[in-house]
């Protein structure tokens, strides 16, 4: 049976960000491509969402693919339908072993390396200020074994690197709430003990480390253990937490089944995030699988976002609404 087309969702339907609740945003990363070439997807990601993160328009390779010549064209047109469309921007990222441009050299003194990295964090930072809501300031910065992640920062400036970046994003924009973003610590794992110990020391230290993002790649088979527990262990170190990039992939085929267990974890990652007073926005890595890193990274895997290939609405977007609508209706008021 052929799949409805697709079509606006109506007034009456229920949208993410129509049943938002105040403190709490419903984002979704931007694809550029789609962005630009698609009007069902624009349509879409301005009904549906009241915050969006650039999946890659503020990654350090496509701001300044060479060195002292930016391109701010895609940041700028992404922050630009934010505001038209009344959504809150998510910076992402400052400081990433990813995404460099080519013209980094290893070979550099430390001085060197800091002086660089210190002008791009300024830069960006100065540029969108008063524009973003949040930084990740720094992004993946653990190996999965909790230690400190090998990286050019690492070995040019030792762990120093992570407090200073902060203290930079600070200077820069006095505002925006300062994140820093992991994977793998959605749940009780070592990382996620490794990232709480640092997190607990850097505001020790007096560092400007506002928020916590678990990024929440997950597979809908593999749920994390006491996702609630760990974020409001998180929460009582005094820091803001948030779901940065969820998704949840799916062994393909995509059966209706799998489609439903997928729903059921979308839901409890809402739910977890919806039970602590200071998680401040729920963010998809992408709402449509048109557009999902999944199958590029991850054979055999996809489907992974609440709306289809044809940006039509999966269970996991119902499931999504109906934790919002519940919400609504507990809440006093
Ligand atoms: O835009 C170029 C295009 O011009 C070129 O023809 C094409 C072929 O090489 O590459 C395109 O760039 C790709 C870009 O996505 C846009 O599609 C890059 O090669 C590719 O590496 C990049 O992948 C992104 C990846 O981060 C690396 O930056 C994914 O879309 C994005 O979903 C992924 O997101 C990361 C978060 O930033 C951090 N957390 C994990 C998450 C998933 O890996």
């Amino acid at each position: 049976m052929n799949a409805p087309a697709w079509r606006a969702p109506s007034a009456s339907e229920p949208t993410l960000r129509g049943l938002a609740l105040p403190n709490v945003r419903m984002g979704t990363a931007v694809d550029d491509r789609l962005l630009a070439e698609d009007e069902r997807y624009r349509t879409t990601l301005a009904s549906q969402f009241n915050a969006i993160t650039p999946e890659n328009a503020m990654k350090w390779s496509v701001l300044e693919p060479a060195r002292d010549h930016y391109d701010w064209g895609a940041a700028d047109r992404l922050v630009e339908f934010a505001e038209a469309n009344g959504q809150a921007v998510y910076g992402h990222t400052l400081v990433w072993y990813g995404s460099l441009p080519s013209w980094i050299d290893e070979s550099w003194s430390p001085s060197q390396v800091r002086a660089v990295l210190r002008k791009h964090v300024t830069t960006v930072a100065s540029r969108y200020r008063g524009r973003v809501w949040a930084w990740d300031v720094v992004n993946e910065v653990l190996a999965e074994d909790g230690s400190l992640r090998d990286t050019i920062w690492l070995r040019k400036l030792g762990p120093g690197y992570i407090a200073d970046a902060f203290r930079w994003a600070r200077e820069a924009d006095p505002d925006a709430r300062l994140f820093i973003n992991e994977y793998g610590t959605e749940g009780r794992t070592k990382k996620s003990d490794a990232l709480w110990r640092l997190v607990r020391d850097l505001r020790a230290q007096g560092v400007p480390i506002q928020g916590v993002g678990f990024q929440s790649h997950l597979r809908a088979d593999q749920p994390p253990t006491d996702i609630l527990g760990n974020l409001r262990r998180f929460a009582a170190l005094g820091v803001v937490v948030a779901v940065t990039e969820l998704d949840v992939r799916l062994k393909l085929p995509a059966t209706p089944e799998k489609l439903v267990s997928q729903a059921s974890l979308y839901q409890r990652v809402l739910a977890a995030c919806l039970a602590v007073p200071t998680c401040e926005s729920f963010t998809v890595w992408g709402f449509t699988d048109a557009g999902s890193w999944i199958p590029h990274r991850y054979q055999g895997y996809g489907a992974a976002c609440v709306f289809d290939m044809g940006m039509r609405p999966k269970p996991a977007h119902g499931a999504l609404v109906a934790e919002l609508r519940e919400r609504e209706s507990a809440s006093p008021g």
